[in-house]
């Protein structure tokens, strides 16, 4: 008897396109379908290039013809819930792609959908599935870290608006320029890029309970860049928040899409921890990362670099397919969105009031 193949379709040809062959790795699924409202990337992407059987016109149609048992939502922040709520309530489970929604009460909705119907929420937390980030993890797990007080979290960009940037982060044409007009993305780098940084951190802190929020951000680069194709910017372009937890620990985090520094890009995440320190960071300017390992033993200090090869990891979409087949739990919980959203929707409110702003 041959074993049943769970069904996948995925909403959004840009970062969409990134599911649909993680999807197509996993032996029990099937990707069926794909959904995008652009016609030119449907036929690009969906029909020519991944050759996907069913390519539908709007999210709509394709929850309701195929009674997928997966569904990656990877659309504009602003129809992250709209179209989450809908692929749960036709009966699929959901990878939704970070930001997990606009705000807290979008993210929170969500997770309270997801929970009433009992299917799983993912969210694609990218940089958690590197091999460096889970071996970061293995020592944190192992003790190797003991009690993590303070992080701190970088993402510059030189020029990188996507839209308007440059190299792997620019989405040519009028795909891509909704990330700089707020009623679309919610905000700038803060929500694109500081998110990533920022839930990196909380992983491996073991997501502590956030008490203050002081933020700041700025846009003193970007409305000028979108001048010169006329566009209308109204994010910001850099942004830095200090938050403090219950437990004591605090994350400084810095989040930018154009900033006056000499990389064109630059990620970097410092933790220290009362028996190690870890710091991880990219390698020249790109998407590959290292780390690097400190501690103390009988009163000397050690520094070590781990050795390639790590293990093979699998991708996120990956690893959320084989969750939903094998029924066990996803590396990326919901509630951990909802909290990065909480701790996003209190920098900008810091930002705007210019206090710091009690969430716990
Ligand atoms: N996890 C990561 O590392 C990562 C990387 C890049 C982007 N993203 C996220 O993925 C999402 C998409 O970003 P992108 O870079 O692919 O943007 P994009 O603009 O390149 O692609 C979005 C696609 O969605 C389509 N679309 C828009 N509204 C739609 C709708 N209502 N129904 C169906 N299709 C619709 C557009 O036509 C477009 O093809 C964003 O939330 C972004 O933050 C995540």
């Amino acid at each position: 008897m041959t074993r049943k193949k769970f069904k996948a379709g995925v909403v959004g040809l840009g970062m969409g396109c990134a599911h649909c062959e993680g999807y197509r790795m996993h032996p029990d699924v099937e990707l069926v379908a794909v959904a995008d409202i652009d016609p030119v990337r449907l036929e690009e992407r969906g029909r020519q290039k991944l050759q996907v059987p069913r390519c539908y016109s709007t999210a709509e149609e394709m929850f309701e013809k195929e009674k997928l048992d997966i569904v990656s939502v990877a659309v504009p922040n602003i129809h992250h819930c709209d179209l989450t709520l809908k692929a749960l309530r036709s009966g699929a489970n959901v990878l939704c792609e970070k930001p997990m929604a606009m705000n807290e009460k979008q993210a929170q909705e969500m997770l309270d959908t997801a929970k009433k119907l009992k299917k799983k929420l993912g969210i694609n937390f990218s940089y958690r599935f590197s091999p460096q980030a889970r071996a970061m993890k293995d020592i944190v797990d192992n003790g190797g870290m003991g009690d993590i007080y303070f992080a701190q979290s970088n993402w510059y960009r030189r020029r990188g608006i996507p839209g308007l940037g440059m190299g792997s982060f620019n989405s040519p044409g009028a795909a891509g320029r909704w990330f700089f007009d707020k009623t679309m993305s919610g905000g700038g780098p803060l929500i694109d890029l500081g998110v990533h940084r920022l839930d990196f951190c909380l992983w491996l802190m073991g997501y502590p309970e956030p008490e203050w929020v002081l933020g700041t951000t700025y846009n003193k680069l970007g409305p000028d860049i979108a001048k010169k194709t006329g566009d209308a910017y109204t994010v910001e372009d850099l942004a830095g928040a200090m938050i403090k937890f219950k437990n004591g620990a605090a994350i400084q985090l810095v989040a930018s899409w154009a900033t006056n520094v000499r990389e064109n890009e630059i990620m970097n995440s410092r933790l220290v921890g009362t028996r190690g320190g870890l710091f991880q960071f990219n390698l020249e300017e790109g998407y590959q990362f290292d780390m690097q390992y400190s501690y103390e033993l009988n009163g000397v200090q050690y520094d070590s670099t781990p050795h390639a090869p790590f293990k093979n990891i699998q991708s996120g979409y990956y690893l959320f397919a084989d969750a939903v087949v094998n029924n066990k739990p996803f590396l990326v919980q919901p509630e951990e969105g909802v909290t990065v959203m909480k701790i996003l929707d209190a920098v900008y409110r810091s930002a705007r009031t210019g206090k710091p702003v009690k969430i716990g």
